[in-house]
């Protein structure tokens, strides 16, 4: 009784989670070393952000080259596992919160987003206004989805960078 009142709770709670943004599917592994060898050459000059990053995989893997990084995440079930998974990482760490309300630190230099066709406008705004507040550009890494407001500066794949200015450097 107690193992199906946790599943339909787990159920519920990955359905809510459509109504906040993209529902959870992860990037493929490989596709990602991928993207940070031939869109974005990630290294331990980065702080990357993603936003909305499920189980951890990004975060892990921008780690594998030498990079920081901090995912947000608002399922706390995924947040939960993606801090358990990156335990013995010091340089990698996840947030349970919506990404809306997030401030990016200071050092921040390039976000990674896999969300949804709804949602990409309102988050290239989102990290123009962090642009804005800490004073320079932020690259975007687009999985699947393109913005209208800006030309991608390059394309591998299904992946598309973008380099967010913010209001200052317009
Ligand atoms: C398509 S998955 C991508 C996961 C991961 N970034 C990856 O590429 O493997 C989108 C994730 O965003 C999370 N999410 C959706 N809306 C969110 C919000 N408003 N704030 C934080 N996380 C959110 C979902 O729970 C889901 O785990």
């Amino acid at each position: 009784m107690i193992v199906l009142f946790i599943i339909i709770v787990v159920v519920l709670l990955f359905c809510l989670m459509a109504f906040f943004g993209a529902p959870y599917l992860p990037s493929n592994n490989a596709e990602i070393r991928k993207a940070f060898r031939n869109l974005y050459k990630i290294s331990g000059k980065d702080l990357l952000i993603d936003l909305g990053s499920g189980d951890g995989r990004v975060l892990k893997i921008a780690s594998d080259f030498g990079a920081k990084s901090v995912g947000i995440e608002l399922n706390p079930i995924l947040a939960l596992f993606s801090n358990l998974r990156l335990r013995k990482n010091k340089n990698a760490k996840t947030i349970c919160k919506n990404y809306n309300s997030y401030d990016f630190p200071a050092d921040a230099t390039v976000v990674y987003v896999f969300g949804d066709s709804r949602d990409i406008e309102k988050i290239v705004s989102y990290i123009e206004k962090q642009a804005t507040k800490i004073g320079h550009p932020l690259y975007l890494i687009s999985h699947a989805f393109t913005t209208e407001k800006y030309k991608p500066e390059k394309k591998y794949r299904a992946y598309y960078l973008y380099k967010i200015k913010g209001e200052d450097e317009k």
